[in-house]
């Protein structure tokens, strides 16, 4: 399963890839807002600067709603950088935007998927990535896993190329779950992938060894 850092922040980006196990950024609005990142032209540097930190998939989110302002909106992000992926809400406009984008050989992520149909519409459109957000599923008592579970059993059926990009993690076990369900990618805060490394007999069993090896060394 691919690893992807669900943040604008460029400290963070640079810090898990630091770790050497990531393969690529998602970004949205209100992530990019959070950096205080706003005008066109902060925007489309930020872009750049998150592309030139990373190897791998740069999701950037297009405002527009309508199908001429979103190409162009998309258009223009994907000239940013080769690693660009346009991403376009699941409304009607962006289902076309996406197959327009797919025949002209544009990276895509269609985001705000909350069920197995708008996954099957996205896929049918040629969408690259598809984004269930299943910690906002799990917020309003709806089983975000299992809706990863569903969409992984249709794309199977149907050998669709579109990667379920598994979005809105909330914690670790939503990493693991997402794994034993066939997330191809999931993507989350820092945090929550830093909270992967720890458990407590890791840490108990590493100061045994180090004072074993101490003791040793002073006999
Ligand atoms: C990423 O692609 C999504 O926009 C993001 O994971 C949403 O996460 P949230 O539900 O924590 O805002």
């Amino acid at each position: 399963m691919k690893f992807f850092i669900d943040t604008a922040n460029l400290k963070d980006i640079r810090e898990a890839q630091d770790l050497g196990i990531l393969d690529g950024v998602t970004t949205n609005p209100s992530l990019m807002a959070k950096q205080k990142i706003s005008g066109k032209d902060r925007v489309m540097q930020h872009y750049k600067a998150i592309c030139d930190s990373v190897d791998g998939d740069v999701s950037a989110e297009v405002i527009a709603t309508t199908f001429h302002e979103i190409i162009a909106e998309g258009e223009e992000l994907a000239e940013i950088d080769d690693k660009i992926v346009v991403k376009v809400p699941m409304i009607k406009d962006g289902i076309k935007a996406i197959n327009y984008f797919s025949e002209k050989g544009i990276k895509t992520n269609c985001t705000l998927i909350f069920s197995a149909g708008q996954a099957l519409l996205a896929a049918k459109a040629g969408a690259t990535y598809v984004s269930p957000f299943i910690g906002r599923l799990d917020d309003i008592s709806v089983d975000g896993i299992a809706l990863i579970e569903q969409i992984a059993l249709i794309y199977r059926n149907y050998s669709y190329s579109t990667q379920i990009l598994a979005a809105s993690i909330r914690h670790p076990m939503h990493i693991i779950q997402c794994a034993e369900v066939g997330a191809d990618v999931m993507t989350g805060p820092l945090s929550v992938i830093n909270a992967l490394f720890s458990h407590p007999l890791t840490d108990l069993g590493l100061a045994k060894f180090l004072a074993d090896h101490k003791e040793a060394a002073v006999k």
